[in-house]
């Protein structure tokens, strides 16, 4: 039986992957890597460094830059992103969300972050959501990120449960990829056909009860 929830952060919990976006397409137009929705796509859920390997690679321009002028780089992200971050107030919170959280927590259902954000914590007390998250993977800890199913695995641990008992929540496709090689069950969040592996597909936040994933469940 399902007795606990792993969650991903930007663009399940938040509309942040907006902002993650926003940030990399200023670093993308500064390197002169042309930037369209399926790079943006692509950026989901992975983690910053491997996010500028990817947008380099795309231009072709992964042999030009020293690791001090990409660290670089990454830190100017991170300060395009954090400028966007300040602004955010729980009005950021998707539709749906507070009311799925505060249903799970009186059905009993343990949760957990598996987010790949090192700003995942200052995200979650800007949303006042930090209650809801005592219980969070340090991405720093980790040695593979998404798709690699290590994050999703110690989601699970965290909350002392087995991947079959955990139902895992993501807007990515590699998220998607690293529910599914734990072994929980995923939800994505968003175009189905992007997240075609997905066990339960929504398009949207609001679409997250427990009445609709049990009758997600139950068909499937
Ligand atoms: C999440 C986002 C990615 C982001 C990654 C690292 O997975 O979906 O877009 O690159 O976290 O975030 P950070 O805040 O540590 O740069
Ligand atoms: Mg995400």
């Amino acid at each position: 039986a399902i007795k606990g929830f792993v969650f991903d952060l930007d663009g399940v919990i938040t509309d942040t992957s907006v902002f993650h976006s926003q940030a990399w397409h200023q670093i993308a137009d500064k390197v002169g890597v042309s930037w369209d929705d399926q790079l943006a796509d692509a950026l989901k859920g992975i983690s910053r460094m491997d996010s500028l390997n990817l947008i380099l690679a795309r231009g072709h321009r992964e042999n030009d830059f020293t690791p001090d002028q990409k660290a670089a780089l990454a830190a100017e992200k991170n300060t395009n992103y954090l400028a966007l971050v300040n602004q955010m107030t729980p009005a950021n919170i998707l539709p749906g969300i507070t009311d799925f959280l505060a249903e799970l927590q009186a059905h009993g259902y343990a949760m957990s972050l598996a987010s790949a954000s090192k700003n995942a914590p200052l995200v979650l007390s800007k949303l006042g959501l930090g209650h809801y998250f005592t219980k969070a993977v340090d991405p720093a800890t980790l040695t593979h990120g998404k798709p690699d199913p290590e994050i999703f695995r110690r989601g699970a641990e965290i909350l002392n449960l087995s991947p079959a008992e955990c139902i895992g929540v993501e807007d990515a496709a590699a998220g998607v990829q690293s529910i599914n090689g734990a072994g929980e069950t995923s939800i994505g969040i968003g175009d189905p056909t992007v997240l075609a592996a997905a066990d339960i597909n929504f398009t949207d936040t609001t679409q997250l009860t427990l009445a609709n994933i049990q009758s997600q469940l139950v068909t499937a």
